[in-house]
């Protein structure tokens, strides 16, 4: 794991999120607070790392919130891992090379939302088979290496933003084919389209935006369904 650069993140982020979007960026371990009753609950087994990121993430929502105007409640996690946000709240988490991104919005702006940070370097080109479909393997196989290597971490990030942002609405497992991609634009917008039949109807007449972007040290991805 590659430790990254927390203002790169704050900075990047800053450039992906819409105004009704709330985000924040913390150092796993930095923050002061402890967890809610609740939540310390639900935490018992967890490893020292696994608790310090828990434990970021949600003092960082819980000051997020705050933003939003909600009362300090616990966020715990469902069966499939998903945050149970407060009722009226969306919200999005993810963790890497050290650093915590949440993101929380008012479900009336919008439906959902979903965010990925993922370290460069882990993805190699002997996975594409599993995380690509056909039509998107033959887009980046175009590519130089150099931007072989780059888009398809930011494809693999958007595909793990969605997944994210999904789950709420569908409350589905839904694989890497489930949707398929464009290359991204310049700007990093990235065209998708929902193939899987078990979830298309929850998506007919929505959009769903994806964008993402990158450094030499990480990929970010951000989702939101309106
Ligand atoms: C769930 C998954 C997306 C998490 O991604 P990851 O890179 O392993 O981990 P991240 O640090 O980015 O994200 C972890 C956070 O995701 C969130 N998360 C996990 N499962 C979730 C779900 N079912 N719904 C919404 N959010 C979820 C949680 O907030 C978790 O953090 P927390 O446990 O501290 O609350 C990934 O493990 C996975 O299962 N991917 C396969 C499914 C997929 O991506 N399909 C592609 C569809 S096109």
């Amino acid at each position: 794991m590659t430790d990254i650069s927390i203002t790169e993140v704050e900075r990047e982020l800053a450039g992906l999120l819409p105004s009704f979007v709330h985000g924040g960026v913390a150092q796993c371990g930095s923050l002061p607070g402890e967890l809610l009753a609740e939540e310390a609950n639900q935490a018992q087994p967890y490893g020292k790392k696994r608790l310090e990121e828990f434990t970021t993430t949600r003092l960082l929502v819980r000051s997020l919130l705050e933003k939003l105007g909600q009362a300090a409640l616990p966020l715990l996690s469902g069966r499939h891992r998903e945050p149970i946000w407060p009722k009226g709240v969306v919200g999005s988490i993810t963790h890497s090379g050290g650093i915590v991104i949440a993101l929380v919005a008012r479900q009336e702006d919008c439906q959902s939302l979903g965010v990925d940070l993922e370290c460069r370097g882990g993805l190699v080109a002997k996975l594409f088979d599993k995380i690509f479909r056909p039509e998107e393997r033959a887009k980046l196989l175009d590519l130089d290496e150099e931007n072989q290597s780059k888009s398809a971490l930011q494809l693999f990030s958007a595909k793990e933003a969605f997944y994210k942002a999904q789950f709420p609405m569908t409350h589905r497992f839904v694989g890497f084919e489930a949707l398929s991609l464009s290359l991204p634009t310049k700007t990093g917008n990235i065209a998708c389209t929902v193939v899987a039949d078990e979830i298309r109807e929850v998506f007919k007449g929505r959009d769903i935006r994806l964008t993402v972007t990158s450094t030499c040290q990480f990929a970010l991805a951000f989702c939101y369904v309106q």
